[in-house]
């Protein structure tokens, strides 16, 4: 081959690195940002990265674009390896065009959405972007819609992460939308569907773009996201750490991970965590971190109803989903943000195929009239509905209140939980002893001669007959009753015993989740 083919080949790989050029982008990292490859470069294993398109140019047809010639046409695609795992990513580029999604951008991500699906590896997406490229029209919008399908057919199959970079605006923020995990950069990332002049045109309201949808809100207030990092750097980081507690599709299991940690171990210090006032609060975290390999946790949403803790670790080296109660906030209720947080957490495990444990300490509901208008029926159902219909093992763990209608949602035998535990400070009962003594003895306590007296009575002989795992333990409802110490032996044992299960729905089309 002569040197002048050659050479030209160097030139457009050199071209087509340079994204929107020199001054392009010196302006973008003087934003304290980091360009598309630089990204994937943190995020892959070194040299691991194959890129794909690179020659790929704009469409040409749009207001202004007949004379572009944009290499990549604002997209970084292929794939490489994250601890040694194959995965597809692109990576958008902020310096062609804001990273605007034209229909050549649009089909080279549909590109690597099909290779992810068909050979079954995640796919990561990059995002940084001003939405539709306007100048194409249409022709975006039927890119996006290209995408979408394409989310939504990969759901299931293979694991799907996104991470917000910078601007995330329009149809750009359904994509992410449609995925597993959102990823968003504390100051110098946003989402939204329409942005703050709009909302003023619309609304009249007054916002910033942090306020509006930057990582924060989106991580504590609206749900959408489930990380909020401080850089870039921490971003890509936790990228990889997420994808280590992953099988790569739907049919693999999640890698095990030796660890040193031994299965057996005991921790006294778990027998005194629970306070013998039942109404003192305890931090579950300290239960968790305590019961996993090497203490290890790694939270989802994690500013997102506080009440419910969800996350990842291991056990015994095996992955495994974590879903509990925390009695530190709001005494552990559920409300309409904690059963739409565990009933996603509790899908993706099901999909995925990792167990789900569940520790339990929840006295109901969250009464009010608030929560009753906003659809707890309906919230709380998908947590119900989400439980009763995953079939990966699930193991339950009471260690204080097991109240109500909560009782149901979480998980119990009689919706094919496969192991219900309890520690010796459980309650399982459909009500504390305060709200059932009132019911049951109204009438009684407004005749009776000293009613303060003869309520402490008869809320200690309640507490006395019902506020303990013995009642649930005497008709099986759980199957037994274990010192806290012995907590994590008796997981790791009811793993591997639950290695091998089974279970499936009835063949359907799909089930009609409450949404
Ligand atoms: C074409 C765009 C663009 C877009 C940005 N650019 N967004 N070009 N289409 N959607 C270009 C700019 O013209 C500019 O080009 C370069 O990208 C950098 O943009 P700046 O505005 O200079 O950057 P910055 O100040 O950082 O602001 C970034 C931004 C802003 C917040 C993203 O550009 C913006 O608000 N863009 C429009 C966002 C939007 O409304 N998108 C919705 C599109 S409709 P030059 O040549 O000057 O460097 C949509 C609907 C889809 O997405 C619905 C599907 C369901």
């Amino acid at each position: 081959m002569s040197n002048h083919k050659t050479d030209k080949l160097r030139e457009l790989r050199a071209e087509s690195q340079l994204g929107g050029g020199e001054s392009k982008l010196k302006a973008h990292r003087a934003k304290g940002r980091l360009t598309a490859r630089e990204r994937l470069d943190l995020l892959l294993d070194p040299g691991s990265f194959h890129e794909v398109d690179a020659f790929v140019t704009n469409s040409r047809a749009g207001i202004g674009m007949s004379g572009q010639h944009l290499l990549t046409d604002g997209v970084v695609t292929g794939w490489g390896t994250i601890d040694g795992r194959l995965v597809y990513v692109y990576s958008q580029d902020f310096t062609i065009m804001g990273g605007s999604l034209g229909s050549a951008h649009a089909a080279k991500i549909t590109k690597i959405q099909d290779m992810a699906l068909k050979n079954g590896a995640p796919l990561i997406g990059l995002n940084d972007s001003g939405g539709a490229r306007i100048q194409e029209g249409l022709m975006s919008l039927v890119g996006y819609s290209e995408i979408f399908l394409r989310n939504t057919m990969s759901s299931g199959v293979v694991p799907q992460i996104s991470a917000i970079m910078g601007p995330c605006a329009g149809g750009a923020v359904y994509s992410p939308a449609l995925t597993d995990f959102i990823f968003m950069v504390k100051n110098t990332s946003h989402m939204f569907v329409t942005g703050p002049d709009v909302v003023k045109a619309v609304t009249h309201e007054d916002v910033s773009f942090e306020t509006l949808g930057g990582a924060m809100v989106h991580n504590s207030t609206s749900g959408v996201a489930h990380f909020a990092t401080d850089s870039e750097g921490d971003c890509l980081y936790m990228i990889r750490m997420l994808l280590s507690y992953l099988p790569s599709n739907n049919m693999e299991e999640a890698p095990r991970v030796q660890t040193k940690d031994d299965p057996l171990r005991t921790d006294e210090k778990l027998d005194s965590i629970v306070p013998d006032n039942p109404n003192k609060p305890y931090d579950m975290k300290e239960i968790i971190t305590s019961v996993v390999d090497d203490g290890r946790f790694f939270e989802v949403h994690e500013h997102y109803a506080q009440n419910l803790i969800v996350g990842f670790a291991r056990l015994g080296g095996q992955s495994v989903g974590i879903l509990a109660n925390q009695p530190a906030v709001l005494a552990g209720v559920l409300d309409i943000n904690a059963s739409a947080k565990g009933a996603r957490f509790v899908r993706f495990c099901d999909c995925f195929n990792i167990p789900i444990v569940t520790f339990e300490d929840v006295p109901g509901f969250l009464p009010g009239v608030g929560q009753e208008h906003g659809g707890i029926i309906r919230h709380g159902a998908k947590l119900l509905y989400a439980y009763c219909e995953a079939t990966v093992p699930k193991i339950n763990i009471v260690t204080r209140k097991a109240y109500g209608g909560a009782f149901c949602v979480l998980s119990p035998r009689a919706t094919r939980g496969d192991l219900a535990l309890a520690w010796p400070s459980a309650e399982l009962a459909v009500m504390g002893a305060d709200g059932a003594v009132n019911i049951l003895y109204r009438r009684e306590l407004a005749n009776a001669e000293d009613p303060v007296a003869r309520k402490a009575e008869l809320v200690q002989e309640y507490t006395d007959e019902w506020a303990n795992p013995y009642v649930a333990a005497s008709r099986g409802f759980i199957d037994g009753v274990i010192e806290p110490h012995d907590t994590r032996p008796r997981l790791i044992n009811a793993l591997q015993m639950l290695k091998n299960k089974r279970d499936s729905n009835p063949p359907r089309k799909h089930g009609n989740i409450p949404l």
